[in-house]
């Protein structure tokens, strides 16, 4: 409408008063728009001719002109949504029904670590890969546990938790923090003295854009060996995948914490002797273990010997290249491909997750599989990751990541497609993920049905973008991913920003 132009050329108007063409500020008009904004977007799904653009993009190149955006914003009533990697499922940082303006953290990237005391302060427009980058320059012997794709920015990351590999020795990313840099609602620059310790905790797993736009974060890095083990080893359906994963959920959660064992589903099409084509399921059991091979093979054997490992399975090699290789970059790349804030393979996709406290039995297992071949257009996945470990042992309400002690694992279910914008194909698939949600109801977490927060699925519930949010309704789905964490979130909101500045389809409301 007039009224919302008028209020974006006011926003400009505040950030560029003299109205010098400032090389960052970015609309519609400007030829490099489209470029900027679709340099970070993830999921091809909102990267359509009918995907909602932002206004403006800025990309502030100080803590000031950061600060200034915020500020103009607020003097000119302009929502703000701020993109750190831009790898939200649902496109938050960049995607929404209202008129938007960007504030985009790319230029703010510095990351200082120090080995002294095994600390790095990574400004917040930085990705888990360049952060694993720079610790790999100074030590081979410090790493930090976050997530597995380097692309991922820590600004979204760290703020709903963040995990990878390291999860059952030192927990989530956020666990980790120990500082930060923030720009809170009424503009002013705080860290963790200055914000106190209710803030704190709400930053580290409460959401992002939701309590203040984080500048950088402080974080503890942690010891990883040397050397560490990798294998991946596949089994199909007819290598009895399925009875192995039944026995991977009695052991992968108790296992040392030293060892990570995930397991990734894929859909196979592969032809059988007779040149026909045939399908089959591939289970990949994808692993890292703080050790070496001569240490691994005797808990393997102990605990779970039908997987069948052998040490010709096995690959010793740096945790820097352990990231690589989780990565799935080949053998021998050098380290400077996790500087790359290019993903490979983007592709539409809907994600959902959920938490599984009793081992599925079989036949449950066998029902995922049957959904997996109804459809052939489609490359489904699902991931489980195992809980267990350091992630017992820490309370579920040390931050606002409730997910704890009981948690076996976690599934991620992944739907991919290509299709370009076709609306019809983007509910036929939308449809199918729906239908393995809930076919999946009798054997997850129940009261709430739990949620990770950084597999963000609008599906769970949605604030109302355009006007007020009730407590009520926010707790539909803001109990999912924080369970009995979510009133505190609320009541830190309200304190912090009560007139609900900083907020999006899934934030905390404030109560005012
Ligand atoms: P993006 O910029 O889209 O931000 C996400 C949310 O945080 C938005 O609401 C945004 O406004 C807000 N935000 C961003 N920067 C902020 C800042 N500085 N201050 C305040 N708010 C801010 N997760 C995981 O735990 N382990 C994993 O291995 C992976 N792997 C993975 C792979 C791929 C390909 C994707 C697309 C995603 C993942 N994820 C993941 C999920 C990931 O953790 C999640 O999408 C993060 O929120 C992404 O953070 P970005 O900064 O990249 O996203």
């Amino acid at each position: 409408s007039a009224a919302l132009a008028d209020n974006h050329e006011d926003f400009i108007q505040c950030l560029s008063p003299s109205n010098q063409t400032s090389s960052n500020i970015y609309t519609p008009n400007n030829s490099s728009f489209s470029s900027v904004l679709q340099k970070s977007i993830q999921n091809l799904r909102f990267n359509t001719t009918k995907t909602p653009k932002p206004l403006v993009i800025v990309t502030p190149v100080s803590e000031f002109e950061v600060q200034l955006v915020i500020l103009c914003a607020k003097k000119t009533g302009m929502h703000v949504r701020v993109r750190g990697g831009g790898h939200d499922y649902e496109g938050l940082s960049y995607v929404s029904e209202v008129p938007l303006a960007v504030v985009d953290l790319i230029n703010h990237r510095k990351i200082n670590v120090n080995v002294n005391d095994k600390s790095a302060w990574v400004e917040a427009g930085s990705t888990i890969g360049e952060l694993y980058y720079r610790i790999s320059e100074k030590s081979k012997t410090l790493g930090f546990p976050a997530g597995v794709c380097p692309t991922v920015g820590v600004g979204g990351h760290f703020s709903g938790g963040g995990y990878g590999t390291l999860l059952r020795k030192y927990g989530l990313s956020a666990d980790n923090i120990v500082d930060a840099r923030l720009i809170d609602a009424n503009g002013r620059i705080l860290d963790r003295n200055s914000m106190g310790e209710d803030l704190f905790w709400a930053i580290r797993g409460g959401g992002g854009n939701t309590f203040g736009l984080v500048l950088a974060w402080k974080v503890k890095l942690v010891d990883v060996p040397e050397k560490v083990t990798v294998f991946t080893l596949n089994k199909t359906l007819e290598q009895n995948a399925t009875k192995l994963i039944h026995k991977w959920q009695y052991v992968a959660p108790r296992f040392p914490e030293d060892l990570f064992i995930r397991i990734l589903v894929n859909r196979l099409n592969s032809s059988d002797q007779g040149g026909n084509n045939k399908q089959t399921l591939v289970a990949s059991f994808n692993s890292i273990f703080l050790g070496r091979i001569d240490q691994l093979l005797p808990i393997m054997q102990e605990n779970f010997a039908e997987l069948g490992l052998r040490r010709e399975d096995c690959i010793e090699m740096s945790w820097i290249e352990s990231i690589m290789y989780f990565a799935g970059f080949p053998g021998g790349a050098s380290p400077n491909v996790l500087l790359s804030r290019v993903q490979l393979l983007t592709r539409n996709f809907k994600a959902k997750s959920d938490y599984v406290y009793q081992p599925i039995p079989e036949g449950g297992l066998e029902g995922i599989w049957k959904l997996f071949f109804e459809d052939e257009s489609q490359a489904a996945q699902v991931i489980l990751s195992p809980y267990g470990g350091r992630m017992d042992d820490i309370s579920s309400s040390s931050i606002p990541f409730p997910h704890r002690v009981g948690n076996l694992y976690k599934i991620q279910y992944l739907l991919y497609w290509d299709e370009q914008a076709e609306e019809v194909a983007d509910r036929r698939h939308i449809s199918w993920i729906r239908r393995l949600y809930s076919y999946m109801t009798p054997f997850v977490s129940k009261f709430p049905r739990a949620a990770y927060i950084n597999y963000r699925d609008l599906d769970i519930g949605v604030n109302n973008i355009k006007g007020h949010t009730s407590y009520a309704q926010a707790k539909v789905w803001g109990i999912k991913y924080f369970k009995n964490n979510f009133d505190r979130l609320v009541h830190v909101k309200t304190k912090v920003d009560p007139s609900n500045f900083f907020r999006n389809e899934q934030s905390i409301p404030s109560l005012t």
